[in-house]
């Protein structure tokens, strides 16, 4: 029997310092042996939001041990170690730059290659840690950063077939907890809410809905839940305004995803039609069980990250680190920190006032 590849992934690319070890067993199939995530959220909670020059500090402080942790919990040796894999964008440059310079200093002095990793492919790849997915599959990302339909054609090879043109879900999510007062970071909380909800209770826009293909707008829906977070005098109206938003989520999911069906289709004719959710947002019960609905209707097998693996981790990025490894992938220890990185590299930016559809 063959060794199997024994990779660490470290993850500092916004407020969550970790580190992961991850193998595979015979079948081809990942095991986590050690996934540590130490999040930042007390650090950043009084200024409502990641605050960069904090959570890099923080990155600082931390990541040796996290590192050491997920090593010591492992039951395996540095040296047992074939490559290190660290996020390498998109995320905060400060943040980025604690985990990239760390990890190629580790690689560098074990003498192991190391992986510059793309934070979205690692929530990409994310599902294939538990479940085995065969190329190409249609994603939905949804995290607090990025909103996309990508059609994954294999490793490192996205097209991206729709985007938000403004916010993404999660910071939509976390915008609306704000305002109904809510503590950083809200988008879980809102799900709790929305469950005491009466979620017909107010009608929200839906902005492009009916035009721009798959693509994304949630902006408007804010300034909506603000004029009328202003209204609300009970609680009983703040879980109603919090089931109405995520049921206006739900169908706006439904119908672009349905879209991006379609789209997917158009140049992809798989054995087994396969629609994965991944990000932080994709943790969300209601939506996950509209989608789950929604492929059984399609003809989709539908797949979602443990819950422990959408937000952010470590595990996600030595996953990649492990399918690049096994490519022989392996980046220069000059590999900048890239803080805007696509993972579709040929895709329009799409943001702002202006933007055609
Ligand atoms: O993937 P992630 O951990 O970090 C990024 O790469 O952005 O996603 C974090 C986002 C936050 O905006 C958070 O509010 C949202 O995911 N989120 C949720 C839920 N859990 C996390 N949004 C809705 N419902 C949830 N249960
Ligand atoms: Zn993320």
């Amino acid at each position: 029997m063959s060794k199997k590849p024994l990779i660490l992934g470290i993850e500092s690319s916004c407020d969550e310092t970790a580190a992961s070890l991850i193998t595979e067993n015979d079948e081809g199939m990942p095991i986590v042996l050690t996934n540590i995530i130490s999040s930042q959220i007390d650090i950043h909670k009084e200024f409502g939001g990641v605050v960069p020059e904090l959570a890099a500090r923080s990155h600082v402080e931390k990541i040796d041990l996290i590192v050491k942790k997920a090593i010591d919990q492992s039951g395996r040796s540095i040296d047992e170690i074939d490559a290190v894999a660290s996020t390498a964008g998109p995320g905060l440059i400060v943040c980025l730059s604690v985990g990239l310079s760390f990890g190629k200093a580790f690689a560098s002095i074990t003498n192991r290659p190391f992986i510059a990793v793309n934070h979205l492919e690692g929530h990409a790849l994310s599902p294939k840690l538990n479940s085995k997915i065969d190329y190409p599959y249609l994603l939905l990302l949804i995290s607090g950063g990025h909103s996309q339909y990508l059609s994954v054609q294999g490793l490192g090879k996205y097209r991206r077939l729709g985007t938000t043109i403004d916010d993404a879900l999660g910071e939509a999510f976390d915008k609306t907890a704000k305002l109904l007062g809510v503590e950083f970071p809200g988008g879980p909380q809102i799900e709790i809410l929305a469950a005491k909800g009466d979620p017909n209770k107010y009608t929200l826009p839906k902005p492009i809905f009916n035009k721009g293909g798959c693509n994304l707008s949630f902006a408007g829906l804010k300034t909506a839940i603000l004029k009328i977070s202003k209204t609300i005098k009970t609680e009983q109206e703040k879980f109603d305004l919090a089931a109405s938003f995520q049921k206006t989520i739900q169908e706006i999911l439904y119908k672009k995803t349905k879209i991006a069906f379609s789209e997917f289709e158009k140049f992809n004719n798989p054995k087994e039609k396969v629609f994965v959710v991944a990000g932080g947002v994709a943790a969300n019960t209601k939506i996950r069980s509209m989608l789950l609905n929604l492929c059984n209707e399609n003809n989709y097998k539908s797949i979602f990250p443990a819950t422990e693996l959408c937000g952010d981790n470590a595990a996600m990025i030595a996953m990649v680190g492990l399918e690049k490894f096994k490519l022989k992938e392996f980046s220069n220890f000059d590999h900048p920190a890239i803080p805007r990185w696509q993972l579709d590299e040929n895709a329009k930016f799409l943001k702002g006032a202006g933007v055609k559809l």
